[in-house]
């Protein structure tokens, strides 16, 4: 059985990946910083495929090399080798401009989004490239396509970071694996999870504007329908610097276009 490893799953949209991959006939390894919520989420994964795929869970934080590092020996020690690495963990900013962030918010921000998918990149690609193969999927986000909105100054700086990063590291794949590892990219669009009304993993509520509100409920998705999308595309992958993409300009413009016949309310019942 092939086997996934996915930092930040503990909820959300790794969570949603993992279970979408175990029912896909993959062995599922999930990590997070909140050991409550990977608990939960490993007794929901162990309902999926029972009989065929396995689930672990372990605790680690991206922005420690020595956790990721665990990590990546927790995964082979359990099934052998890791054919898919995914950094999902990211941590959304306050809704404030630069001058008025703290230098801790900066530095969480940074820290988490871009040094997590960094250290984690580096991890997995050491380990694949000794087994021989793999995909490592780096998660964008606002700001990877270079859109400026004050209040996600950091946030889309980090994720611009993680574009180039990537599209850099499948470069040096290209040089020193001739392409057997696949280094991607993986662009989910506007997703409705706690990520998008909580800052700081957690800390601080966002209040989104009603106008911001009425944009995500024409461009927004439940990520239980992105990964129908995305999963099966990754483990149909055969390209590195691919990039698989739920929200395309394409289908925003659809989405747009209908919007009048397609009411949707994603907040009615969320803070
Ligand atoms: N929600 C959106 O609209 C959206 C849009 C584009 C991209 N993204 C990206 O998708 C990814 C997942 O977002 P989500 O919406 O599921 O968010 P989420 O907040 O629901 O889940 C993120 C998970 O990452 C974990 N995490 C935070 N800091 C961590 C750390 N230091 N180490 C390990 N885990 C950590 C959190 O505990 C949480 O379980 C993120 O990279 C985010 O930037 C989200």
């Amino acid at each position: 059985m092939p086997t996934v490893v996915i930092t930040g799953s503990a909820r959300g949209f790794g969570l949603c990946q993992a279970k979408k991959f175990k029912a896909s006939g993959y062995h599922v390894v999930i990590s997070d910083i909140q050991e409550q919520n990977l608990k939960k989420a490993l007794e929901e994964l162990n309902r999926i495929n029972p009989e065929t795929t396995k689930a672990i869970s372990t605790v680690c934080d991206v922005t420690r090399l020595e956790d990721l590092e665990s990590l990546w020996n927790c995964a082979v020690n359990a099934f052998g080798t890791v054919d898919i690495w995914i950094n999902n963990a990211g941590v959304n900013s306050p809704d404030k401009p630069v001058c008025d962030l703290t230098d801790k918010e900066i530095a969480f921000i940074l820290d988490v989004d871009l040094k997590g998918t960094v250290y984690g990149s580096k991890v997995a690609f050491a380990g694949m490239r000794k087994q021989g193969f793999g995909q490592i999927y780096n998660v964008e986000g606002y700001g990877s396509n270079d859109a400026m909105m004050t209040g996600l100054t950091m946030y889309g700086t980090a994720k611009r970071a993680v574009t180039y990063f990537t599209r850099s590291l499948a470069r040096e794949s290209h040089d020193l694996t001739e392409d057997r590892i696949k280094v991607c990219r993986l662009t989910p669009g506007i997703m409705i999870t706690d990520f998008i009304t909580h800052a700081n993993g957690d800390a601080t509520t966002i209040e989104l504007p009603e106008k911001t509100k009425k944009v995500y409920n024409i461009l927004g998705d439940y990520p239980e329908t992105i990964v129908d999308y995305v999963v099966p595309r990754m483990i149909a992958n055969t390209k590195n610097d691919g990039n698989i993409v739920w929200l395309t300009g394409a289908r925003a413009f659809g989405r747009f276009l209908t919007a009048g016949f397609r009411k949707r309310d994603f907040f009615s019942n969320k803070s």
